[in-house]
């Protein structure tokens, strides 16, 4: 199935990018990151037109990025501006750049249609930006199966007491009832807990094991942005509208850069709201998150192996995947539109 490609797609955490030029796959276009001197990214498709030398293999000459085989040099807009061996490039010496921006300290590229790139539209959570939350940038995590399966299991707040039952999921495994609902932006999946011994992620963070109110709000971004708003207060004491005891609430956010057809990697990073100024309780909480993310990850390539295998082989269907399946014919409409919209330019 095709991308959808007039999208902003994460193609690295910022404290990845430095002055080397980085290489990366994303929908299938190989592509070259670097940061030149004035501390902008920057993205080109990674190929020199000369010999088709992968110009990552070059470096980053001030802003610009030089071939590591005969030293053609490139801006940022894809231009070739020095060609050192002889007086001057050849004509059509260009390659097709991709917008860039920086967003949340992540790098953001868009892979569409260059012209239609608008830099509003780059995903941001307005905690991450204020004094009263703390953030901690996670890890990548490199997943051997479709996008849309892990879309599948970020529109999916049941399967956490089955996948996640140490860390998230909730020890009584009390099933409280699943909302869903299409948004402007997606799709927005809720299921408040109420009266619940705390999960092991909120018993950790609150060290008590009195019971509590917990909600899970799965906003589901198109294409592949995830927000999980999940938190907790003390049973009965108001949580889910705000207030509320011992109120803690984490965004748990996954940014899904499509490498191939069958090879994610998310880069994940969460914004709290208490342990302000304490990286140490906020690398003790990437930790519980490695846990479980590393779970879904042991889950989501054991079945994109099995679709792989069974190609074609309906599956049954319950209650639960109605969120995934409204956000599958989301994307489905999203890739027909942009079919439309090419074949009519
Ligand atoms: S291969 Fe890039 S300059 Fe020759
Ligand atoms: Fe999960």
């Amino acid at each position: 199935m095709p991308f959808v490609r007039n999208a902003w797609y994460v193609a690295s955490f910022a404290r990845d990018l430095g002055d080397s030029p980085l290489a990366a796959t994303i929908l299938g276009d190989e592509v070259v990151l670097w940061r030149g001197a004035d501390g902008q990214p920057r993205a080109l498709e990674n190929l020199c037109p000369h010999r088709f030398l992968p110009l990552s293999k070059g470096r980053v000459r001030g802003d610009n990025l030089q071939c590591g085989y005969h030293g053609l040099t490139f801006d940022g807009g894809g231009g070739c501006v020095g060609a050192p061996t002889q007086d001057a490039p050849p004509a059509k010496c260009a390659v097709r750049a991709y917008p860039v921006a920086e967003r949340m300290g992540l790098v953001w590229i868009w892979m569409g249609d260059a012209s239609r790139a608008d830099e509003s539209e780059i995903y941001d959570l307005p905690e991450y930006h204020q004094d009263d939350w703390a953030v901690a940038h996670g890890d990548a995590l490199d997943v051997t199966a479709n996008y849309l399966l892990l879309c599948d299991n970020l529109c999916d707040p049941t399967h956490v007491n089955y996948v996640h039952p140490s860390t998230l999921g909730n020890p009584d495994e009390i099933n409280a009832p699943v909302t869903h609902r299409e948004t402007s932006w997606g799709v927005l999946t809720e299921r408040l807990t109420s009266d619940s011994a705390p999960t092991g992620f909120i018993r950790a963070v609150n060290n008590d094991d009195s019971r509590v109110d917990m909600w899970q709000r799965y906003l589901m971004y198109a294409p592949s942005t995830s927000i999980i708003d999940f938190g907790g207060a003390g049973a009965g004491t108001g949580g889910f509208e705000g207030g509320g005891e011992r109120r803690v609430q984490i965004f748990s956010c996954h940014f899904m850069t499509p490498v191939t057809e069958d090879r994610t990697i998310d880069r994940w990073l969460h914004v709290r709201d208490f342990d302000i100024g304490d990286d140490g309780a906020g690398e003790r909480i990437s930790e519980q998150f490695r846990i479980a993310f590393a779970e879904d990850k042991e889950i989501l390539e054991a079945i994109q192996q099995q679709e792989d295998r069974h190609s074609g082989r309906g599956k049954i269907g319950l209650d639960l995947d109605a969120s995934a399946g409204l956000f599958r014919r989301r994307i489905d409409r999203m890739i027909r539109t942009e079919a439309r919209t090419a074949a009519a330019a």
